[in-house]
């Protein structure tokens, strides 16, 4: 059986002036060398979709409408990431039928957002259930879940495992407060949870991690399984 892995990557750790190429470059070398036949990614819409939501909002333009925006800036970021990757597909599907159609001849594809409504992260999930993959991993902002927002909390603490149900409730409990970047969201959890996708929650800065996941189904984030 072919061995895969999805990762979604945190329109933050894209972002850059306007990308980040040495983050990207690291990537590239780890993604070379580890020992999958097929991985997908899915970028994020960072900076450049927050700018463009939050002027056009202003506008009173509708969300339908700003969704289609944010998946335009994923996209335009999944080119990027694509472009500096070795071994990618230089086509950024717009449907899964295509993503997967393009794994026929290429080790590594890039996509963005799909449907309005839904995030970068569900996405990925959908990407690897798709394809079969048992392998997860969020690339974002933060070094794994924690219990509480460790930004406003100091006595926050990492969580190093975690069950479907209960990265589900803690998704929910953060959701709720204004303003919050929950970790991955309730939607990107089912999805993971209907077919026991193990979820790796990592700091993007340190894809080092890839390769500890993949071979030795290990991380210093937080593991959702
Ligand atoms: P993201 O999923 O990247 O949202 O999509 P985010 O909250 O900015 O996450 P990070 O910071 O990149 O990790 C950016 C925007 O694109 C739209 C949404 O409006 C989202 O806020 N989008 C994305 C969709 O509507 N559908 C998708 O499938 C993906």
């Amino acid at each position: 059986m072919k061995k895969s892995v999805v990762i979604s990557l945190g329109g933050s750790v894209i972002s850059g002036d306007p990308v980040n190429t040495e983050l990207l470059e690291e990537y590239s070398r780890i993604l070379e060398q580890i020992d999958v036949d097929s991985i997908g990614m899915v970028a994020g819409g960072g900076s450049i979709a927050r700018s463009y939501i939050r002027i056009l909002r202003e506008y009173g333009v509708s969300e339908f409408y700003l969704d289609n925006v944010g998946i335009l800036s994923t996209r335009i970021n999944a080119y990027a990431v694509s472009s500096i990757l070795k071994d990618s597909s230089p086509i950024v599907p717009t449907s899964f039928e295509e993503a997967i159609s393009l794994l026929n001849d290429h080790r590594i594809v890039v996509m963005g957002g799909v449907l309005p409504g839904f995030t970068t992260d569900a996405v990925s999930a959908l990407f690897a259930e798709s394809i079969g993959s048992k392998i997860l991993v969020n690339a974002t902002a933060v070094d794994g879940v924690y219990d509480v927002d460790p930004n406003t909390h100091p006595n926050a603490s990492k969580i190093a495992r975690l069950t479907y149900d209960e990265a589900i409730k803690l998704s929910f409990r953060v959701g709720q407060k204004a303003g919050s970047n929950v970790f991955m969201d309730g939607v990107s959890l089912g999805i993971a949870k209907r077919s026991h996708i193990r979820v790796f929650v990592i700091d993007g800065r340190s894809p080092e991690q890839i390769r500890n996941i993949v071979e030795r189904g290990e991380c210093s984030g937080t593991i959702i399984e």
